[in-house]
């Protein structure tokens, strides 16, 4: 198997004339999958019931003789205007009642028995198609589940909500209880009377909102659950994929990821913002997570400018090498672009592609057919996996909670596992991210930000792996709620008190940053602290009344009032350690602190010193060393580079440049 390259093709776009030349420029660039199909269906069925698939058989068969693989896609992530026309019902509804229309795309009520029927007819009639093709790789489910419609508030979704409550509760006392409506006369007596939250006066009740949240992500999943089973039962060798969208808020991916045969992702880090590089490596993490660290496919990226940002800068030159191969060392077996030729109308036609408008006489144009002849001596990576001996806890339920309104604070729960992953990312160290009852011994570090959402099974979970010889980290608003919402049974952290020798008595947060900004330059409130061992640093975001009753402080608040109160804390649990974290320290003093975990634990980088613009990772035998900076960098570490051939005892990088060194 070759390291996938290729991208979204989108011929149904293009006179037929134009694809024989697709062909051999996919051939010069060495392309070697392309995913065809994904907004075909108003193309293969026109009206109701009438299939032509002849179009298509032209071209997986140009494709399958210019020797390129097909990831062919169900074609059901937009459905054609006819559905909607003939069954207005499948048109989705804003929590304000207001209806989605066709006219763009993804205009489906993901609970539609419509929707579902006639994409399953759709998907039926390609398995039987193409389930023989030579060229068929693999099947491409829709097309991002909820990129757009992720929560449908129609009455359709109203009544598939209630046979979920339903099937999850068994009773209306149930739900009842779960959602503590005896608050604000809540009560209900039939499940006819519950409705998707839509607009209401004030607050809604926060574990209605919460099952909504897992209910609409479940509905987007039967709906790729009921593709898949076709696809499996006419094909059951065809790898089957959905593209996901790395941290993206609406889609457990840890459920979804079960679902898959492998997980494909797609990325789009904006190049005009200096922490891109850090963001994406942390998204790669989480998606090489996603599936226990099996190799997984970038299905889409840019080659250079989106469309969809207020300003759209292009990838400066290298770059999108440079983010390539980030892929690659975090796990990636293929890396694929949206899309093959830039189209010349509709709402895409300004965002970038292999082939761009301006033709092969570019430099877009250049680096693809350059990086695309270079992957092809990579073959050895296929299949090699990357080990971390530090996870990050990360948590939908959390997200869905820790966001919602009502809260002693708004925190963007991405920022804050950011801010903690960005640490461990500049002092050189490979993280794996882990839901919260994952598998944890095998880490010699886990950090916990923000787990605000926490069952009895992974507050057990975590202590156990702390008391078994772990070092656990937990911040700030971790362990306060169950699955229900409720605050834990005695109280804020439950059992997690005990392992870190605290006692959180009552919240003092500060002032929100700016929650859009990843990299939140702008000034925002702070709180002083010092201890004997970090010495003086500020914390942002938040402070609280802490109590040490077995741990020792390593640093405290000063001034204001919570002067003296403890800030980070540090216990002995067992054979392990527990350290909490009342505030979101500043990069220099999270640095100290995990540099002393780290150390304490085992834990070295690959570049003893790490240099800031350098990634270095290991996966398999190789070490992949790229330069995500506009200057030329010495790296002190050697081997063979299987890109150039070069054996050395240091490697230079030249701007955004990469090296891939041998170990064996
Ligand atoms: C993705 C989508 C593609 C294309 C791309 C543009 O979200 O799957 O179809 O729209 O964005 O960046």
């Amino acid at each position: 198997m070759p390291v996938w390259f290729g991208g979204d093709y989108n011929p149904d776009q293009w006179p037929e004339e134009v694809w024989d030349e697709d062909v051999t420029l996919m051939q010069r660039a060495n392309v070697n999958l392309a995913t065809v199909g994904v907004f075909s269906w108003a193309r293969i069925e026109s009206r109701e019931g009438e299939f032509d698939f002849a179009w298509l058989d032209v071209v997986l068969d140009k494709l399958h003789a210019g020797g390129v693989r097909v990831d062919l896609a169900t074609a059901t992530a937009s459905p054609p205007p006819w559905l909607s026309q003939a069954y207005p019902e499948v048109l989705p509804k804003t929590q304000d009642g207001v209806r989605l229309w066709p006219g763009s795309r993804q205009q489906y009520c993901p609970s539609s028995p419509v929707y579902r029927r006639f994409a399953a007819r759709l998907v039926g009639k390609l398995s039987e198609r193409y389930g023989d093709h030579p060229a068929l790789e693999m099947w491409h489910i829709n097309n991002e589940y909820g990129c757009h419609v992720s929560h449908c508030y129609c009455d359709v979704s109203a009544a598939a909500f209630r046979t979920w409550l339903e099937t999850k509760y068994g009773s209306i006392d149930a739900v009842n209880a779960a959602w503590g409506t005896a608050f604000w006369s809540q009560r209900y007596s039939e499940f006819a009377e519950i409705y998707p939250p839509r607009s209401m006066p004030s607050f809604p009740s926060p574990t209605q909102l919460l099952d909504f949240d897992r209910f609409s992500a479940q509905e987007l999943l039967e709906c790729y659950r009921a593709e898949r089973a076709i696809l499996r039962a006419a094909t059951p060798d065809i790898p089957i994929t959905t593209n996901f969208m790395g941290f993206f808020k609406p889609t457990n991916y840890w459920e979804w990821a079960k679902e898959v045969d492998f997980v494909s992702d797609d990325s789009y880090p904006d190049p005009a913002d200096p922490a891109a590089p850090v963001f994406g490596a942390m998204t790669r993490d989480l998606v090489r997570s996603l599936k226990g660290g099996q190799p997984w496919v970038l299905m889409e990226q840019a080659t250079s400018a989106v469309n969809w940002r207020a300003r759209n800068a292009p990838k400066l030159p290298g770059q999108m090498r440079t983010w390539s191969y980030q892929c690659i060392a975090r796990g990636a077996d293929g890396v694929l672009y949206f899309q093959w030729r830039q189209s010349v109308s509709g709402a895409e036609k300004f965002h970038s592609g292999l082939v761009p408008h301006m033709g092969t006489d570019t430099r877009v144009w250049r680096e693809v057919e350059s990086f695309g002849t270079e992957l092809t001596t990579l073959d050895q990576v296929i299949g090699s996996r990357v080990s971390a001996h530090v996870a990050i806890v990360f948590d939908w339920d959390s997200w869905w909670a820790v966001e919602q309104a009502a809260m002693p604070a708004q925190i963007s729960y991405l920022h804050t596992v950011f801010e903690w992953y960005r640490t461990l990312y500049d002092l050189g160290v490979v993280v794996d991210f882990v839901p919260p009852t994952g598998a944890l011994d095998q880490y010699a570090v886990v950090v916990a930000p923000t787990l605000q959402v926490a069952p009895d099974e992974a507050v057990t979970n975590l202590a156990d792996y702390a008391s078994g010889g772990g070092r656990l980290i937990v911040t700030y608003q971790s362990a306060i709620l169950d699955e229900n919402l409720r605050v834990l049974d005695g109280g804020y952290l439950g059992r997690l008190a005990d392992t870190l020798g605290v006692r959180v008595e009552e919240f003092a947060p500060l002032a929100a940053p700016d929650l859009a900004a990843m990299g939140a330059t702008a000034p925002v409130p702070s709180i002083q602290l010092s201890g004997s061992t970090l010495g003086a640093f500020e914390g942002t975001e938040w402070s609280e009344y802490l109590r040490a009753t077995t741990a020792e402080v390593l640093a405290a608040f000063i001034g204001g009032p919570l002067d003296g109160w403890p800030g980070i804390t540090s216990n002995t649990t067992g054979s392990g350690k527990g350290w909490y974290v009342a505030t979101l320290p500043d990069a220099g003093a999270r640095s100290s602190l995990l540099t002393g975990i780290l150390a304490e634990a085992g834990v070295a980088p690959v570049l003893a010193h790490p240099i800031p613009g350098i990634e270095v990772v290991e996966r398999g035998e190789l070490t992949f060393v790229i330069n995500h900076s506009g200057e030329t960098v010495s790296v002190p570490l050697g081997g063979r580079d299987i890109l150039t051939g070069v054996t050395a005892d240091s490697t230079s990088l030249e701007p955004k440049g990469v090296a891939i060194l041998s170990r064996s």
